[in-house]
């Protein structure tokens, strides 16, 4: 009886010894929400991220096998130091340089985001990569595949069992890991939010300061909270582009109503995330404020707050568009922009 107690106790301890590099070993990775943010939207507790989870979910972001041609992976349109956008790029280009229709988005603070794509094509951040996964242009990858690929690989073998309880190589826990990863990505440590949390070298100059109050009187309706988005979809005036005739969010809900519009985008590091809008027309700050102060179009969807008393567009003196362009860039984050923790290598 005595020593089968104690082989009882041994045995499990002897195996969980010799294999311990497949054992689930996991740590919770610490996840702060600033002071100055709003509250979190993506539920945290059902996927909490951890140390092994994030670095498979990075893995994963940067591994160009979940492509069909093997080269294109996550981080080839999402490139770190332009905030995680494909700078210089209109269009991003996928596989075989098959060529989008949106320019790529910045991956920042997601888990704050009740919508994702320009069109809000999903709500969810754990069923968003699916869309370039499969997507013919983008990453025209298969999922059984690349769970059979990962299910050869030693080091996706080796993360599977070490982030999830379940062990198990399958679609969900990949979806899950590359969440994981995606959510650590935050951005809160921009001049703007030392000054929004009256931390050191958070003082904004004259006309920093002064973009600041112009930014809340004439752009914070749409690009509100300190992640500048309402999270809602919107008609900013663009006008029509008639080879693309992208009709935005009317593809997801088909209601007239929403005819052309797209997401308001968080403004965070978009001193970095040139060229601008879903379409990426505008390849500087000063040409996304002329269009506001003289470019936006009227029709049947566009936006209330742009067409007041009986003005279309929002009135901008050049005095005043410098002083927005000030403000907007302090609100570039070099610790986000260079943390080693997200970058390929
Ligand atoms: C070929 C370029 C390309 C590749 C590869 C790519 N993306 Fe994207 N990504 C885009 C574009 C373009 C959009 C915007 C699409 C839209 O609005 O319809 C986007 C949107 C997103 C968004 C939504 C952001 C937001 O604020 O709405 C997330 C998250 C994202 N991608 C993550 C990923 C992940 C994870 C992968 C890899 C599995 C990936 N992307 C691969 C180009 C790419
Ligand atoms: C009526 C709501 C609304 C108002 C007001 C508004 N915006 Fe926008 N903004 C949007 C929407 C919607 C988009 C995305 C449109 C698209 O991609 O087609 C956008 C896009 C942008 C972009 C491009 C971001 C990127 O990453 O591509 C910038 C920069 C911008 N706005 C700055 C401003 C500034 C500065 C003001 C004030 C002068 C302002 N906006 C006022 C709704 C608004």
């Amino acid at each position: 009886m005595k020593i089968n107690y104690f082989l009882g106790l041994m045995v499990p301890f002897l195996f969980s010894c010799s294999d311990s590099d497949d054992a689930y070993i996991d740590r919770p990775l610490d996840f702060k929400v600033p002071s100055n943010f709003p509250a979190l939207v993506y539920n945290i507790g059902l996927n909490p991220p951890t140390e092994k989870g994030f670095e498979l979910g990075k893995k994963l972001f940067y591994d160009g096998r979940l492509s069909s041609d093997g080269i294109i992976s996550c981080g080839f349109c999402h490139i770190q130091e332009d905030a995680f956008t494909h700078h210089g790029h209109v269009f991003s280009h996928g596989i075989d340089n098959l060529v989008g229709t949106r320019n790529s988005p910045s991956i920042q603070n997601l888990a704050y985001q009740t919508a994702f794509m320009y069109d809000g094509a999903t709500s969810h951040l754990d069923l968003q990569p699916v869309i370039p996964l499969t997507s013919p242009v983008e990453m025209n990858g298969d999922l059984n595949a690349i769970v059979s690929m990962m299910g050869k690989d030693p080091i996706y073998s080796k993360l599977f069992k070490q982030a999830f309880a379940d062990k198990k190589i399958n679609t969900e826990n990949m979806l899950k890991a590359l969440s994981q990863f995606m959510v650590m990505i935050t951005s809160s440590d921009s001049k703007f939010d030392h000054y929004r949390r009256n931390e050191a070298g958070g003082s904004l100059n004259t006309d920093e300061a002064a973009g600041y109050a112009l930014f809340n009187s004439k752009c914070a309706s749409c690009h509100a909270t300190d992640l500048m988005t309402d999270n809602s979809f919107r008609n900013n005036g663009l006008a029509i582009n008639p080879a693309l005739n992208d009709v935005g969010r009317f593809r997801v809900t088909q209601l007239v109503a929403d005819y052309y519009k797209f997401k308001v985008p968080s403004l965070r590091n978009v001193d970095k995330t040139a060229p601008y809008m879903h379409d990426g027309r505008f390849g500087t700050l000063e040409s996304v404020l002329d269009h506001y102060s003289s470019g936006v179009m009227d029709s049947p969807t566009l936006d209330p707050v742009l067409k007041q008393k009986g003005t279309v567009g929002i009135p901008l003196s050049e005095k005043e568009k410098t002083q927005l362009i000030a403000f907007l860039t302090t609100l570039t984050d070099n610790q986000y922009l260079t943390d080693k923790r997200f970058s390929e290598y």
